[in-house]
């Protein structure tokens, strides 16, 4: 059962399986993960192409194709509702409403036969009690809130540059004040200028807006620009999760210890080589016994390859799952 007390998560996914039937094989995307987040609060869950970010996200909007894609078990709880258990009038109404997302290319979520103001518009009139010229006023102000002069909102998507049009996304995704913003790589298809302005953006907003946030992304940079906690997710699992600092500061994880090694820091030797993590993720098809880093892990011994350990608390809040964390960052 949730627990409804004021404490409780806004969002809380418990043992969360999604899997996609396809020909060749069942892909087993997420594989009983457990992620929470509370009001307010910023969460960065990073990992590598495939790891299975996109697949929670969407199976949180219950936005999961089927075939071929199926959630196997779990639970999701939203401020205290089961996803699983709601109507489509509810999810229609959770989404883009109390839940709101962007992507990393706006332009597939864009309507390109609409002006931009029209789609904020439509947001804001379907997902609020605003009307007439409420509901116009509303999203010229949503505009200026994320750098659009109101006079632009006269074009199309195509008339506006890929940071340009992110920041429609973002405005579309803040019109309704939802409570917990998804934003899935929205700086990956950015040049490194552009990333900064919607990171400083995103970032203000949250705050603005007091909206949670889940972050999904692989940049470890732009995390810790934003976010108060951090899951990092391998092979459709969080193998790490801890607030901000700590992560950074000690990550115990051999992945997440190899994400950081593989990010060129100002302390590496010059022209030095980045020590990369050897070998590939698993196929999601045929996931490996135990923990699914193994045989990529230089710690791994016999147990690590027959039973995963399980999430353990190594400092307060500082969860790893791994029976060998590295403690290098002791010495
Ligand atoms: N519609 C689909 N059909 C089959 N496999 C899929 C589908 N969507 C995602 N997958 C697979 O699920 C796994 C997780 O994908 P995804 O959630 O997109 O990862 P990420 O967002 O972390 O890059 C990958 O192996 C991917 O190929
Ligand atoms: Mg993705």
């Amino acid at each position: 059962m949730p627990d409804l007390t004021n404490n409780a998560p806004l969002l809380d996914i418990r043992d969360l399986a999604v899997q996609f039937n396809t020909d060749s094989g069942v892909v087993h995307a997420v594989n009983g993960l457990n992620l929470s987040i509370h009001r307010g609060k910023s969460l960065g869950l990073v990992g590598e192409t495939g790891a299975g970010k996109t697949t929670t996200a969407l199976a949180l909007l219950r936005l999961i194709q089927s075939p071929p894609g199926e959630i196997k078990s779990g639970s999701m709880f939203f401020d205290g509702t089961d996803v699983l258990k709601m109507t489509e009038t509810e999810l229609r109404s959770m989404r883009g409403g109390r839940i709101a997302m962007i992507f990393q290319d706006p332009m597939t979520s864009l309507n390109p036969i609409m002006t931009i103001e029209e789609q904020i518009v439509e947001m804001i009139s379907l997902h609020s009690g605003l009307r007439g010229n409420e509901v116009t006023t509303r999203a010229r102000e949503m505009m200026t809130l994320v750098g659009i002069r109101p006079e632009r909102g006269r074009d199309y998507p195509h008339q506006f540059s890929g940071g340009m049009r992110q920041r429609v996304g973002i405005a579309i995704a803040l019109a309704c004040e939802p409570a917990l913003l998804i934003a899935d790589e929205p700086t990956t298809a950015l040049d490194v200028t552009i990333q900064a302005q919607v990171v400083d953006l995103i970032r203000n907003l949250q705050k603005v807006v007091n909206t949670s946030l889940l972050l999904i992304t692989h940049d470890l940079g732009i995390v810790a620009e934003i976010c108060d906690d951090v899951a990092i997710m391998y092979a459709g699992r969080l193998v790490e999760y801890a607030p901000l600092r700590p992560l950074y500061k000690r990550p115990m994880h051999p992945y997440t210890q190899g994400l950081f090694n593989a990010v060129p820091s100002l302390d590496s030797e010059p022209g030095g080589r980045l020590t990369v993590i050897q070998g590939l993720m698993p196929d999601p098809t045929d996931l490996p016994q135990g923990c699914g880093f193994s045989p990529r892990c230089p710690a791994a011994q016999d147990i690590c390859r027959s039973v995963a350990c399980g999430m353990k608390e190594y400092e307060p809040g500082h969860f790893v799952d791994c029976y060998f964390p590295n403690h290098a960052w002791e010495v």
